[in-house]
């Protein structure tokens, strides 16, 4: 299919080659016919179409079926008209794959039956290969068919926040039995965190190597970390889990929430885009991080119950504030909220655009 935008003269866009899509452009610092904009979480329960294929399975099970993560990775590319799609999936299915004994509670998030607490638990964690996830590879394969010159974002969670869910056995906000293996019994800390990046690595490779056109590496909770325990304790294993990737042509996302103070440690782990929160702006995230890198958000997701005015306001500054760095790629700050109007989205995808064509 052709690239339909004729904005786009000066840039030399081929047609329907997803690596020349804007937002592969912008995760490299190449220019841009305008800023692309996915949303974390756009698949999910703020979308009534969602909440119909998915009535009566469960969440793991749906992973598993191509058919259905291809419809729901889809739905949010056609409603909202957004520049990527995300790869359906969650952070714990390579985990449920390799025979942890876990589960997503609606409501609650992952939770473990037997939680990481000393080393025969390492028993649960084998090595991850292809073979363990042959549904996320057919899945791939399909949506890339399917979308056309949309890229696909592949992902996988970080060893830290991975971690978190194991050792704590389900979400958890201040994670004590993980601070306490971490700072308590660090080699073992240490062995959980390499079969971790291993598996993390491995979850990525899959979907690049399926055709996805740029991954994110998700250390949602690694906010809660100071910048020597994630130099001493986590980054290196992050840096292997997208070092897992180096070799193949795919730009690397790396997002966190309250990640302030670990931006230029997040990008140094290897990455080319590093994912900001609301709590940071992005001319404040371009500071500390340097002309190396590109940014991706930040819009506060709760900003979305606010009145248009308001919201229209934000996104104005945010494709300002991202003009400021090398490359910017919008999004929210965290994920979208089920009980979001998508009409909102909508919009907010469509603002984004008209401001920012050149
Ligand atoms: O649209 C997308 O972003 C793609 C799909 C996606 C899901 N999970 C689907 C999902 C992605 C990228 C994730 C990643 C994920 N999963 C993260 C990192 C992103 C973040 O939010 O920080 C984390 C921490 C998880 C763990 C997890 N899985 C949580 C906290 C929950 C929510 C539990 C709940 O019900 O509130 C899940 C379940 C989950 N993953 C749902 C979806 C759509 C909801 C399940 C449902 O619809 O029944």
């Amino acid at each position: 299919m052709p690239n339909s935008d004729t904005s786009t003269a000066s840039v030399s866009t081929g047609p329907g080659n997803r690596r020349d899509s804007d937002l592969v452009r912008a995760a490299r610092r190449q220019p841009v016919s305008r800023t692309p904009v996915w949303f974390m979480r756009q698949a999910g329960r703020s979308l009534p179409e969602y909440r119909a294929v998915r009535e009566g399975i469960p969440m793991l099970e749906s992973c598993t079926r191509p058919e259905l993560v291809t419809e729901i990775t889809l739905q949010p590319v056609r409603r909202h008209g957004v520049d990527a799609a995300i790869f359906f999936s969650d952070i714990v299915v390579p985990l449920k794959a390799i025979g942890v004994d876990l589960d997503i509670v609606a409501g609650v998030g992952p939770v473990v039956a037997r939680p990481i607490r000393h080393r025969r638990d390492l028993d649960q964690l084998v090595e991850l290969t292809p073979d363990h996830v042959p549904y996320i590879t057919a899945a791939v394969r399909q949506l890339v068919a399917e979308l056309g010159p949309t890229p696909l974002i592949g992902f996988a969670g970080a060893p830290f926040t991975l971690a978190s869910y194991l050792v704590e056995g389900g979400p958890s906000k201040n994670h004590e039995h993980t601070k306490a293996m971490m700072y308590g019994d660090p080699e073992l800390w240490e062995a959980l965190c390499a079969r971790l990046a291993q598996i993390s690595g491995a979850f990525l490779r899959v979907q690049a190597e399926a055709g996805a056109s740029a991954v994110q590496l998700f250390d949602s909770w690694v906010g809660a970390l100071s910048r020597a325990d994630y130099v001493r304790h986590v980054q290196r294993h992050s840096a292997a889990a997208l070092a897992a990737v180096s070799d193949l042509d795919v730009p690397r996302i790396h997002f966190g929430v309250g990640t302030g103070e670990l931006l230029r440690l997040m990008g140094e782990a290897g990455a080319d885009v590093v994912g900001v929160d609301f709590r940071v702006s992005l001319a404040d995230a371009v500071e500390r991080l340097g002309p190396g890198y590109a940014v991706q958000g930040n819009l506060d997701p709760a900003l979305l119950f606010a009145p248009w005015e308001a919201i229209e306001r934000r996104v104005r500054e945010i494709v300002e504030e991202g003009w400021q760095a090398p490359g910017h790629i919008f999004n929210l700050g965290h994920g979208v909220p089920p009980n979001v109007d998508p009409d909102v989205l909508t919009r907010v995808t469509a603002l984004v655009h008209e401001v920012s064509t050149r």
